[in-house]
């Protein structure tokens, strides 16, 4: 306070009666009124406490050091009855001013912590399954209706089991376009791969087991091949495998055909086209009627009407050969779908690698 006068004496000041000390102590206590008469944060109000309470340098001390202490007895009692009202001023603002500033923190703190039950929660994105998986879903429901059992593979595999057994000897020139990841084995320890193919798990499930036989395989396989719209060095196949004692081509034929209509719909028509595979014999392709033109004609399809689905045949006899089976009492069916291209066929998707490339601008559209 520039001026202060509780920093002089009355003397000083030139109090020399009653009248001149009330003037003194009303002029003090009007400065005290100015300087509360602003809501101070907690911050300005302890340094307020100081200014006027404080035990060194507070001005109700300078006031008792500098007025009360030097006041002449005349004046000592007006100079004690006035402090003290000032200091009860004073510490009843002061008091008032902290409790104002209690509780408005504790209201903001309220503000600040209430929940709000109108606003809206907080929503959490809820993933989907990826188009592979729905297709996998798809096709068990119609094997599974069937009569089939879905069991699962191994992708790590033998030679013997990816190759050998399925009647692909070491130079049969099917292995070439097969030939896949090989695994990093000690010299001289048995070699192991990456499954090109689902159909090893024809022969396991054979090998464990006596007909009849009504399986599906869905699961990865690898080759090496290069990355492109239709190619992928990891995809998915669903292998199938039918053998009992009196099952006939029409049955293969029936159940491909049941199949084909499930999944692409009811108008779509199936034709077999002679093929090979070392591991059925017939082979065949199973085409399907195009389902961007019903058949017409048109660039998918290369303007034929049709588009190649999978592969599939009777199983070769040989094969019954390498799981111990008699080929003159069984016989059976087996088929390995490509499970990229089917969901491409059925979703009109023109790029395989988008199903790999977890943009959630494409999967969006399938949750
Ligand atoms: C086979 O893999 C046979 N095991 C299928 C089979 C099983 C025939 C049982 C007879 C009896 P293929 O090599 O054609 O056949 O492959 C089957 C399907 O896998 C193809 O039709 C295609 O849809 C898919 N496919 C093949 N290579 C790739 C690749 N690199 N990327 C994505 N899909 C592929």
């Amino acid at each position: 306070m520039a001026n202060d006068p509780t920093a002089k004496t009355l003397a000083e000041l030139g109090a020399a009666d009653a009248a001149a000390v009330v003037r003194l102590f009303g002029e003090v206590h009007e400065q005290f009124v100015r300087e509360t008469s602003i809501a101070p944060d907690l911050q300005s109000w302890e340094e307020l406490r100081n200014a006027w309470l404080g035990r060194k340098s507070g001005a109700l001390t300078r006031i008792t050091e500098n007025w009360l202490k030097t006041a002449s007895p005349a004046l000592r009692p007006t100079v004690g009855k006035c402090l003290n009202e000032l200091r009860a001023q004073v510490e009843a603002r002061l008091g008032e001013l902290q409790q104002a500033i209690e509780a408005g923190a504790e209201a903001s703190a309220m503000a600040r912590d209430r929940v709000d039950l109108s606003l809206p929660g907080v929503q959490r994105p809820v993933g989907s399954r990826h188009l592979i998986r729905q297709t996998f879903a798809d096709i068990e429901r119609i094997f599974l209706s069937l009569g089939f059992t879905v069991v699962e593979g191994n992708e790590i595999e033998t030679p013997y089991y990816n190759f050998e057994a399925l009647n692909i000897p070491e130079h049969h020139p099917a292995r070439d376009t097969m030939d896949t990841f090989y695994l990093e084995t000690p010299p001289g320890a048995p070699q192991w791969l990456l499954r090109t193919h689902t159909s090893p798990m024809q022969v396991h499930t054979m090998q464990a087991k006596q007909p009849p036989v009504r399986i599906i395989v869905p699961g990865k396989v690898y080759r090496r091949d290069n990355p492109d719209a239709t190619h992928s060095y990891m995809f998915h196949q669903v292998e199938g495998l039918a053998v009992d004692t009196d099952i006939t081509f029409c049955d293969f034929k029936g159940t491909v055909e049941y199949f084909v209509r499930e999944f692409l719909g009811p108008k779509v028509k199936t034709r077999l086209r002679p093929s090979y595979f070392p591991f059925t014999e017939p082979s065949v392709e199973v085409d399907a009627t195009c389902v961007f033109c019903g058949g017409k004609g048109c660039n998918v399809c290369k303007q034929s009407g049709w588009i190649e689905l999978f592969g599939a045949g009777m199983v070769d006899p040989a094969v019954y050969g390498f799981v111990h089976y008699d080929a003159k009492k069984f016989s059976g069916f087996a088929f390995g779908l490509g499970v990229e291209r089917l969901t491409q066929l059925k979703y009109n998707i023109n790029d395989l690698q988008l199903y790999f490339q977890n943009d959630v601008r494409f999967l969006r559209q399938f949750a």
